[in-house]
């Protein structure tokens, strides 16, 4: 098997736990580890047995690197997609993809223009549990689905993380931890036909939760939320026309434990194949199937789809008030 070369660009908390996933995928070389901080990239670097490290992000994208996870804060998402796409290099990028659905659709064009793989990192998306429980409502296992619950909030440590709440960064729960009911919704039922949404602001006015509904035309309803100020159930509700599915806490995460209520009948758990790893080794291999293959983009979740859900979260932050930088000069 071809080895392919795996970059980190930002040596954070999730670039951690993506890098010690990787060692759980066949044919993953551990090329290199980019960070701002040569010493924390070498420790990294020596941590999950990659062979380089570098103490800027440009010394990667010049480097022999077949793949790119970007995993910076989403505040940082298009300058440091745009650097490796610029670059030629093939790009992962953690989500929330861009501040907003412009950023992403030049992204979009530049990756055409260099013809390399473009990707966002929606690690549920490639998880067992997630593609059961898509396949079941495909199905019509508890019939019409026509309310959805979902929810998505921890309580955020002291002191605040500024990842969470820097309006530069791409602070706010919506694009942090409310993207998950976002995109499942999305992923399952398309684009509401309404949608209303209110916010609490934090003090440096990203929201600090926010609730959100959609409604559909064919009679469907979703009430989806998200909060730093609280910790919440983090779980997903799919209420059918003859049942319900269940995604327990986490619900977007491997652990989460899915259960199918069925009219009359006792209420049957999913059985799923469970490894190793936090989860983030279904993605990477899915990246590693498209570059074997030649794509330019994956099959399962294309870059129309994340176009989709970055406008969707732009309209969502239309309706409540929330604003970036970004906004006014892209
Ligand atoms: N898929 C998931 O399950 C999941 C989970 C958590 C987070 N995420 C996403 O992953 C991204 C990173 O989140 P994280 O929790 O890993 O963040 P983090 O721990 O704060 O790490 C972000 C890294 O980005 C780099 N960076 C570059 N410029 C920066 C700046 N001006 N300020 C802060 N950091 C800067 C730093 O790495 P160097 O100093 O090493 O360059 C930093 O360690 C976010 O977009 C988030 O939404 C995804």
């Amino acid at each position: 098997m071809k080895q392919v070369k795996w970059g980190i660009l930002g040596c954070g908390k999730i670039a951690s736990k993506f890098a010690s996933d990787l060692q759980l995928v066949e044919g993953a070389s551990r090329f290199a580890a980019a960070s701002l901080d040569l010493k924390r990239a070498g420790a990294f670097a020596s941590k999950f047995g990659f062979t380089n490290h570098f103490g800027s992000y440009e010394e990667l994208v010049q480097s022999d690197v077949d793949i790119i996870y970007v995993a910076t804060p989403h505040g940082f998402h298009f300058e440091h997609v745009k650097l490796c796409l610029q670059h030629g290099k093939s790009v992962l990028c953690e989500k929330a993809f861009t501040l907003n659905a412009k950023q992403l659709e030049y992204l979009i064009a530049l990756a055409k223009e260099k013809n390399v793989f473009l990707m966002e990192a929606f690690w549920t998306k490639f998880l067992p549990h997630y593609r059961k429980t898509f396949d079941l409502i495909k199905q019509g296992a508890v019939g019409t689905i026509r309310t959805v619950s979902a929810d998505f909030g921890f309580k955020s440590p002291e002191p605040k993380p500024q990842r969470l709440y820097d309006p530069r960064l791409g602070g706010g729960s919506l694009l942090d931890i409310g993207i998950y009911p976002v995109f499942l919704t999305l992923d399952l039922f398309g684009e509401p036909d309404q949608l209303t949404a209110v916010m609490n602001p934090y003090s440096t006015g990203v929201d600090e939760q926010i609730a959100i509904s959609f409604s559909y035309k064919n009679g469907m309803v979703a009430s989806l939320n998200s909060s730093f100020a609280v910790d919440t159930p983090v779980e997903a509700t799919l209420n059918g026309t003859t049942g319900r599915i269940h995604l327990a806490n986490r619900f977007h995460n491997p652990s989460s434990v899915v259960t199918i209520h069925r009219e009359e009948k006792q209420p049957e758990e999913l059985t799923v194949d469970k490894e190793d790893g936090f989860g983030y080794q279904y993605e990477a291999r899915h990246v590693q199937y498209c570059l074997a293959n030649g794509l330019k983009e994956s099959p399962e979740l294309p870059l129309s789809f994340s176009l989709r859900l970055m406008r969707l979260l732009d309209r969502i932050r239309e309706a409540c008030g929330i604003r970036y930088e970004a906004d006014q000069s892209f």
